[in-house]
């Protein structure tokens, strides 16, 4: 069989990828092993997927070059995405400032991709594994259970690691080394955190307490709530510091953010002197989160024997507050997988290998990293878009 083009991975850079070839009148094939397309789509943002977001820009993403992906998002905004999700008619919400979400359903996400793509011809093939691929004169070929397919154009959009059980394989790593490139480490983002031995025993108990902070390591620095889980942390405010965080790196959390911790403590002593720190704390905290930092961290007594300068030393220390985490929960619950393909040898407008004419690679399998929000979906179809004209 002959193609123009090849897609390996029929997920959201794939499947946008192949929409914009066909439109472009180039014959294309799209396989995925997988039993059907899309299905982190249709996982994502808890079934409603969370298909853009309005305020993406460069810094929302995490890469070795961080100018990487400039080009491809400047030429595919999620306005460009939102009026496709128009067209189709498909209801939309807000649900956070900027964050995208389906009214009913991301299968309507999914229906939208597959219908573009039989709108332009391209051919969508699951159950579909590729093997013997390989450079073949004027372009590529491979075995399928199809038959053997030949292309000038091989994209290879097969994601990240993350949640195997979805069909996420490293393939396009695989690929890659075949064709030169060099893979950056690879580990898991947006990820709950794992606490061990004292550090989890000082929070047993707490599973299903959450409450608004801000995480901070390694320089970034992330608003939002956090969960207290049976094995460690989790919650948006985790899973975006999570990207940031190694083993070893000093994690932070500023458990009143926004206030003034050692102010709210001197005016909880003026209020209630007699109280003690814990029915203060409590007032400010999650109530079972504000007696364990009693039991174990705080000096529980009433509130008028506290001086300022003791009221102040906690309060820095609540807006301060360290955690050891042991791991994080690994590929199986993480939604996306940081590194990748290293992007210095990829061009940024057309996603084109550098090593190979005519070998391409979109999606998560790049180093290209969204945070937590709509934004690694806009990066699946910005990278396939340019991809797309391409190819
Ligand atoms: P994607 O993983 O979507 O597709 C890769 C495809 O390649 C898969 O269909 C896979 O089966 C196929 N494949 C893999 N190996 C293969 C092989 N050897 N041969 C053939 N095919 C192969 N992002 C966001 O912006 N908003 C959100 O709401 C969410 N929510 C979310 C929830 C959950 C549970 C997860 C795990 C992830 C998210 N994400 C998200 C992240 C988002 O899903 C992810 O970044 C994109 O799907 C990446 O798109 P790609 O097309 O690059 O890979």
């Amino acid at each position: 069989m002959e193609y123009d083009v090849l897609v390996i991975g029929a997920g959201a850079a794939g499947l946008m990828t192949a929409i914009v070839a066909g439109g472009r009148g180039r014959r294309v094939l799209v396989v995925d092993h997988a039993n059907r397309a899309g299905k982190k789509i249709l996982m994502s943002g808890g079934g409603r997927c969370n298909f853009t977001n309005t305020a993406t820009s460069p810094a929302n993403f995490l890469s070795a070059n961080p100018h990487f992906c400039k080009s491809a998002l400047a030429r595919y905004t999620p306005w460009d995405f939102i009026a496709m999700v128009d067209r189709h008619r498909i209801a939309w919400h807000e649900k956070a400032p900027g964050q995208l979400f389906c009214d009913d359903s991301s299968k309507q996400i999914v229906r939208m991709l597959l219908d573009e793509c039989a709108a332009v011809g391209v051919r969508v093939e699951t159950g579909c594994p590729v093997s013997r691929l390989r450079a073949a004169a004027g372009g590529f070929a491979c075995d399928t259970p199809l038959g053997h397919v030949r292309a000038a154009s091989l994209v290879v959009a097969t994601g990240g690691l993350s949640i195997p059980s979805l069909g996420a394989t490293g393939f396009g790593y695989e690929v890659a080394t075949q064709f030169g490139h060099a893979v950056l480490p690879v580990r898991a983002g947006l990820v709950p955190l794992t606490l061990s031995g004292k550090h989890q025993e000082r929070f047993e108990g707490l599973s299903g307490v959450a409450l608004p902070v801000e995480a901070r390591a390694n320089g970034a620095a992330f608003r939002d709530a956090m969960l207290f889980t049976h094995r460690g942390l989790s919650g948006p405010a985790i899973l975006q510091i999570s990207s940031y965080w190694e083993p070893g790196t000093d994690l932070r959390i500023d458990l009143l953010p926004g206030r003034d911790a050692g102010e709210a403590l001197r005016e909880g002593r003026a209020e209630r002197p007699v109280a003690e720190l814990k029915t203060v704390l409590s007032g400010l905290l999650p109530r079972r989160l504000a007696e364990r930092l009693c039991e174990v961290w705080l000096p529980n007594k009433p509130m008028r024997q506290f001086r300022d300068a003791e009221l102040n030393a906690m309060g820095a220390q609540l807006a301060d507050w360290p955690v050891v985490a042991s791991g994080t929960e690994g590929y199986r619950t993480a939604e996306v997988t940081l590194g990748g393909v290293d992007t210095d040898e990829v061009s940024s407008s057309t996603m084109m290998s550098r090593r190979q004419p005519g070998l391409f690679f979109v999606g998560e399998v790049l180093d290209v990293t969204g945070h937590l929000g709509g934004y690694n979906f806009q990066w699946a179809w910005a990278s396939g878009h340019a991809a797309g004209l391409a190819v």
